[in-house]
């Protein structure tokens, strides 16, 4: 951050310490590693921005009674009398990170992370990636206006995160609030735009326009300007009602969409807040209460491992089914053998299990006093124990173990299989898990390369797709079995990134895919790239660029190329020029009707590629309607909200030169100008 904290030889020191780790484990290598740069750093590192006003913590309680003290200490403050009148507000601790957004005569002009609370990061290009969050709010609101939430991810969408991060070989975040903040602090905002993100209110600092007398009264505002507020937030006015509020959310929590740690209790009058003050740290008008860290016991019936998508072998816990943090768990990945050493569990043992970060279930270690003599060891198997090979770690000094059958080991090609299916990749639902299991068990596949070339005549050896026919005693194809095969002809145009993730290249997930189909159209100049070619693909550092490379130079991977051309497959490229000019960052973009030389994908991909947001409805956050033959009601929306609205035939120059050259002349292009930052 152009602030070097240690001498430069120090920095080499480390810098080779950490490549050193990363060749021996590269799984650990993230894309914005330092040593996947190609260059240092320069317009990546966050820069560091005072906050208009002062982002404070929270203090906490660990028990209703701490609640019960801090209320009573309130009451000795201010009296019972003001705290009648003033009420509390009481809200969810949602656990992702606190954002500090500025708007200045209504349209967002920064954001950035809380830090030390006076300085944070400026992430406003990814904030300007979340939908929730309008880059413009829906009424006018002069002057300064400082509004404090949360940016979070909702547990769906983790759970395809690290999904999708597992099966490019890396580590899966530990729980959804790092995860969060990992994604905001990308430095590629066209990768957080793929993260989901979300956001929620919880505060307001300098507000230049409005008077505002409660924190009620605050949320009400924000959500007339369009803001997110939670519609779990309620006023009480008495302690017991506190308590119920915390009770019942507690009881909650588990059926939220995203997590919480806790419940906030907040003074509502500002006058009153303004009376009790705050320390440097935290303010003395709230409390969060935290809720206990949920752990259980149960037994560990036994230890098996299960084959993945790279052939890594991976122990995972059976144990009796046990409930927790309200969901029911009975495996739980032991990571690799190592591992469970390390956790010194026996097969029979009770175990303590806890659900890190409310999510992954984790085993902690054994409870020694159960032990009665009859446990066993837990011994890593040598051989594969879907093909029987044997298993070897990929270099020497790996923790992991590996089957090193890649082509044909049925539980590697499975996986992979699922994955060419799933959402990221080519998005075949009538590929899923039985489908899969079926089709490899038939041996109608050696490898992925022969999906496109499955028949009715093929499918139908599987029962799981024949269909009796009256009066015949041969099978027809089934329902699903006719739907899988128009789904694979369908998947044959899928968008050249789709097929990059398809292929099970280490390393290429759906976050760098766009990158690298924006740089190469083609699988056929993909593979004749070289290593250094590659890394000069914004995003892609050596090690990525090496697994592309490596990829393409086996022989059975090229096959695949060749079967998949051969069928008709990988046949859209990318339009030339996507990816290139960042024309239309900050922009958030309707298309409706046909757009002459793209589908309604091409058409969003394309708007996305440029850095702009496309969605599909018309608000008055849209900042321009793309409108072609057939344009319905959309249409009618933007014209009544007074949206600009922009023929499609002007698509193409709209992507190479932004929104401005393209607006009628009536528009105030300065304001899009302004929106662009
Ligand atoms: S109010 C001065 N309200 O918890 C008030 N914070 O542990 C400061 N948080 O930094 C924040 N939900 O990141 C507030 N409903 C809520 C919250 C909340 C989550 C986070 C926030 C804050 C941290 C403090």
């Amino acid at each position: 951050m152009d602030a070097p904290s240690v001498p430069d030889a120090d920095f080499d020191v480390l810098m080779r310490e950490l490549e050193a780790i990363e060749t021996d484990h590269p799984d650990l290598v993230t894309l914005d590693s330092p040593s996947q740069q190609v260059g240092p750093p320069a317009d990546t590192s966050f820069t560091s921005v005072t906050h208009p006003s002062v982002m404070l913590s929270l203090d906490n309680a660990f028990s209703v009674d701490e609640v019960r003290a801090w209320h009573a200490r309130v009451v000795s403050l201010v009296g019972s009398d003001a705290l009648d009148e003033s009420g509390y507000m009481c809200e969810m601790k949602i656990d992702g990170l606190a954002v500090d957004l500025v708007y200045v005569d209504s349209v967002l002009t920064r954001a950035a992370t809380r830090g030390d609370g006076r300085v944070g990061e400026d992430v406003t290009a990814n904030v300007r990636t979340i939908s929730a969050i309008p880059a413009r709010l829906s009424a006018s609101v002069p002057g300064l206006l400082e509004v404090r939430g949360e940016v979070f991810l909702p547990l769906a969408e983790f759970a395809d995160l690290n999904d999708a991060l597992i099966d490019d070989g890396k580590r899966p975040f530990a729980n959804p609030r790092n995860a969060a903040a990992g994604s905001l602090r990308l430095k590629d905002p066209r990768v957080t735009q793929t993260r989901s993100l979300s956001f929620l209110c919880h505060g307001i600092g300098v507000c230049e326009d409005a008077e505002i007398a409660s924190l009620s009264q605050a949320y009400d505002h924000l959500a007339t300007w369009g803001l997110p507020t939670s519609d779990r937030a309620r006023l009480v006015h008495s302690l017991d009602e506190v308590t119920a509020y915390i009770a019942d959310i507690g009881e909650r929590r588990h059926g939220l969409s995203h997590e919480i740690d806790g419940a906030v209790v907040k003074v509502d009058q500002i006058s009153v807040q303004r009376r009790l003050g705050a320390t440097v740290r935290a303010p003395r008008w709230a409390i969060a209460y935290k809720f206990p860290p949920v752990e259980v016991t149960t037994k560990l019936l036994d230890i098996r491992v299960g084959v993945g998508r790279t052939g890594r072998v991976t122990p995972y816990a059976v144990m009796e089914p046990v409930k927790v943090a309200g969901s029911t768990v009975e495996m739980a990945t032991l990571h690799n053998a190592s591992e469970v050493v390390r956790k010194a569990v026996l097969i029979g043992d009770t175990v303590i299990l806890r659900k890190a970060g409310d999510v992954i279930p984790e085993v902690l270690g054994p409870v020694l006093q159960d032990r009665t003599g009859s446990e066993r060891a837990f011994q890593m198997p040598t051989v594969c124990p879907e093909c029987g090979s044997e298993l070897r770690p990929e270099k020497a000094g790996d923790v992991d173990l590996r089957c090193p059958n890649r082509r044909s080991c049925p539980a590697q090609l499975r996986e992979r299989l699922i994955h060419l299916a799933s959402r990221q990749g080519l998005d075949i639902e009538g590929l899923g898990e039985k489908a899969v299991d079926a089709i490899v068990a038939q041996g109608l596949v050696t490898d992925e390369g022969d999906v496109f070339d499955l028949t009715a005549d093929k499918l139908i050896q599987c029962p799981l797709f024949q269909r009796d026919v009256k009066g015949s005693t041969q099978p027809a194809l089934s329902k699903i079995g006719e739907k899988l095969l128009g789904e694979l002809q369908a998947a044959k145009t899928k968008p050249f990134d789709r097929y990059l993730v398809a292929l099970s290249i280490r390393h290429v997930g759906r976050g760098v895919a766009p990158l690298i189909a924006a740089a190469y159209h083609t699988i056929d100049d993909l593979a004749s790239a070289t290593q250094e070619e590659l890394s000069q693909i914004e995003g892609v550092g050596p090690i990525l660029a090496e697994s592309i490379r490596a990829w393409f130079e086996v022989d059975w991977h090229r096959a695949i190329v060749d079967k998949w051309k051969a069928a008709g497959a990988m046949a859209a490229t990318t339009q030339p020029g996507a990816g290139i000019a960042q024309t239309l960052v900050g922009l958030t973009l309707v298309v409706t009707g046909s757009v002459p030389g793209f589908s309604r994908d091409e058409a969003n991909e394309a708007v996305v590629a440029r850095g702009g947001k496309a969605t599909g409805s018309v608000s008055k956050n849209t900042d321009a309607v793309i409108a072609g033959d057939q344009a319905g009601s959309k249409l009618g929306k933007a014209l009544s909200l007074g949206i600009p609205v922009i023929d499609a035939s002007l698509f193409p120059q709209l992507l190479a030169e932004g929104l401005v050259a393209v607006l009628p002349e009536s528009t105030d292009a300065a304001e899009v100008r302004h929106h662009q930052g």
